[in-house]
């Protein structure tokens, strides 16, 4: 399958197949010499399997992690690929995750005022959310991505074939974000999760998000509008990652409880729960009520006394509503 992205910056071509990984030279071709940017935790065999393809590129490996993504990682980048004389006309190539597509992406967006990037992504949550939009970041003075740029890539190659290695919990972290599009958009996609064999469906699954996601960006591409509603559950998810750090909740586990606890429709969270459930995420969480409140609002910059949240009360609609920051508050001393 293959989809046209048509954005201002430019127009990229999206493909999704199995085993588009070993033969990514013949669909990337040749744009100057090419510069490839993976992390350690990503298995080796990808890696040298994308090396065979291009023996004379030089490829850089950080820590596996988003720890890595930062400043002083990107940094490292830019001075390697000067180092290795890459020039305007040359392109970076990302394998990995999240993180490798974010700090890949911002160093080709940032090298010689921008060169060409394509993106490899080896993760659910890579080929469903983040390797399509061009936002690029890098978490900086402890403030998650607060430096980046929008940085269109040029290819993206998804391969499902490369999930076989992600651990469960990863993989279903990536699916959570899959959830919520099927809940805000598609209501096929989320009838896909209520049945106990989601799992043989992940290329349709990766198919339908990629599709919305296409739509939403060419209409918003920089989230003035309808872009926003790819944050449905992220309003109380980003509050609760802050509170709990990096370790216990990954990001798309605190999506599913941020879902849960905006919803107001009954049945609707039943059924999320159920879903959630099924994929071994948690649905609730012990938490101190004003400190997640406290972190919701410096996340928001709430300069005002209302903001702007995502609400689902039927499947596929999701909708931008107004609400009163007391009543988020209030929300989280009840749930
Ligand atoms: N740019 C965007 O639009 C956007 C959107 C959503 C999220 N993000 C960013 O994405 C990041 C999270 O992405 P992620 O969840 O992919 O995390 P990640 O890139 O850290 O990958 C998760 C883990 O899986 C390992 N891994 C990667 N591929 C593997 C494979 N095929 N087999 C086995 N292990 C593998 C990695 O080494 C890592 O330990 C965050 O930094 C987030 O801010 C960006
Ligand atoms: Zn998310």
């Amino acid at each position: 399958m293959q989809i046209e992205v048509k954005t201002k910056q430019k127009q990229y071509t999206v493909m999704l197949e199995r085993g588009l990984l070993n033969k990514a030279d013949s669909l990337i071709g040749r744009h100057g010499h090419v510069y490839l940017v993976s992390e350690d935790g990503v298995p080796e065999i990808f890696r040298k399997t994308l090396q065979q393809q291009y023996p004379e590129a030089a490829m850089y490996v950080f820590p596996h992690g988003e720890q890595s993504k930062n400043l002083s990682t990107w940094q490292k980048i830019l001075e390697d690929m000067l180092a290795h004389d890459l020039g305007r006309k040359d392109t970076v190539i990302a394998l990995g995750g999240g993180v490798t597509g974010d700090m890949a992406g911002f160093a080709a967006a940032a090298y010689m005022r921008g060169i060409t990037y394509i993106n490899i992504p080896t993760t659910s949550l890579s080929m469903i959310d983040s390797s399509i939009g061009g936002k690029t970041a890098v978490d900086f003075a402890g403030v998650k991505n607060s430096v980046g740029a929008f940085w269109q890539p040029d290819l993206v190659l998804v391969d499902p074939d490369l999930l076989q290695t992600l651990p469960v919990r990863h993989l279903h972290n990536g699916l959570v974000e899959a959830v919520k599009e099927g809940l805000t958009f598609d209501p096929e996609l989320f009838a896909i999760f209520e049945k106990d064999d989601y799992l043989d469906h992940i290329d349709e699954i990766i198919a339908r998000c990629l599709q919305i996601k296409k739509n939403v960006v060419e209409q918003d591409e920089r989230e003035g509008g309808i872009r926003k509603l790819l944050n449905f559950g992220h309003t109380y998810g980003h509050a609760l990652e802050s509170y709990f750090g990096l370790d216990r909740y990954y990001h798309g586990e605190c999506v599913g409880m941020g879902m849960l606890m905006i919803m107001n429709n009954p049945d609707l969270k039943d059924r999320l729960k159920k879903v959630l459930e099924r994929m071994d995420c948690p649905v609730s969480c012990q938490y101190d009520p004003d400190a997640v409140y406290e972190l919701l609002c410096h996340d928001k910059k709430a300069d005002h006394d209302h903001v702007t949240i995502v609400q689902v009360d039927e499947i596929g609609k999701g909708h931008l509503v107004d609400w009163p920051l007391t009543k988020l508050k209030e929300r989280l001393h009840h749930e």
